[in-house]
């Protein structure tokens, strides 16, 4: 009976290895199917946008990684703000919109040159927006230099091709026919300057230690509008353009750290003589404003 049981052992050991095979291999090929798993405090991150994704994108996990900021206490100080009369207010409420209704999208622009202290005031304007947790995640890259623009004209155009012919599919390269836009961006050389707007997604103190960009998405979003308003009251023109696929490789060009990403990009001029839009209309007011 013994010397049965122990002839039988070395079998027994044998199937168990097998099963126990089986076993850890099943749960590798599952977990290769399941979304990447992040930890609890990972997960629980909702200031973080669905964003434009380069392959530069930090991980929830490697984000973590670090050693974060304690937050300082800060002091109050009294708020005023100048008054207006309903009048007044009226007046320039209408006033505002009037200028910003003659805001286009211009792609023909002008090599004329523009002042620098006028970017140098747009950008301070940019730089008043209101900001997740006030973290300032923004990072605005001025460039005038002729050859680095050229470069980023040639990634750009390289891109967009590729993006036009395979990436965007039929319907996008369809909706962008009446715009006339397509991947060959002359506005990169001639523009007397180019404004690359990058989104920090997380502060970078000198001490290596992190700091959470609440919202940085959005934060940066804002100062990107208030950019745009301020460029049509100086007379100014740009076209907003995210150009797809293309953050890695400015970002490299430039010199600019992984945790900033490429938002928009604006080039920023005087329009052109020959300058053309497309004949757009906008929505009513009844069409984008519901009153409850
Ligand atoms: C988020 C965003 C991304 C855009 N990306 C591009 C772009 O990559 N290239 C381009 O030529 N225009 C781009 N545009 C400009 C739009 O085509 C333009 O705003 C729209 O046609 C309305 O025209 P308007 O700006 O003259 O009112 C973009 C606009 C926005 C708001």
């Amino acid at each position: 009976m013994t010397m049965a049981f122990s002839s039988l052992t070395p079998v027994f050991v044998a199937i168990i290895c097998v099963l126990i095979g089986i076993i850890v291999k099943g749960r590798k090929t599952n977990s290769k199917n399941e979304p990447r798993k992040t930890s609890k405090k990972a997960e629980s991150r909702p200031w973080v946008d669905d964003d434009l994704k380069d392959s530069t994108d930090l991980h929830p996990e490697e984000e973590d990684d670090g050693e974060w900021q304690e937050s300082e206490d800060i002091a109050h100080t009294p708020f005023s703000l100048e008054r207006y009369s309903e009048e007044d207010m009226i007046k320039r409420s209408k006033n505002f919109y009037e200028l910003l209704n003659k805001r286009r999208s211009v792609r023909f622009i002008s090599d004329e040159p523009v002042p620098r202290e006028v970017i140098d005031n747009v950008i301070k304007t940019a730089g008043t927006s209101p900001s997740g947790a006030h973290t300032e995640p923004w990072t605005f890259v001025v460039v005038k230099d002729i050859e680095i623009k050229h470069k980023i004209r040639e990634i750009i155009e390289e891109e967009e091709e590729i993006n036009y012919k395979k990436r965007m599919g039929d319907r996008w390269v369809n909706d962008l026919k009446r715009l006339r836009t397509n991947w060959i961006k002359e506005y990169l050389d001639t523009a007397p300057y180019l404004i690359l707007i990058f989104k920090q997604v997380h502060g970078m103190l000198p001490d290596g230690k992190k700091k959470t960009h609440y919202y940085n998405e959005i934060s940066v979003s804002i100062a990107c509008g208030i950019l745009l308003a301020a460029l049509q009251n100086v007379g100014l023109v740009t076209v907003t353009t995210t150009p797809l696929n293309c953050g890695p490789r400015l970002r490299v060009l430039l010199g600019r750290p992984t945790n900033e990403k490429l938002l928009m990009l604006l080039p920023v001029g005087y329009p052109s003589k020959d300058a053309t839009v497309p004949d757009l209309t906008r929505k009513p007011l009844d069409d984008i404003m519901v009153v409850v």
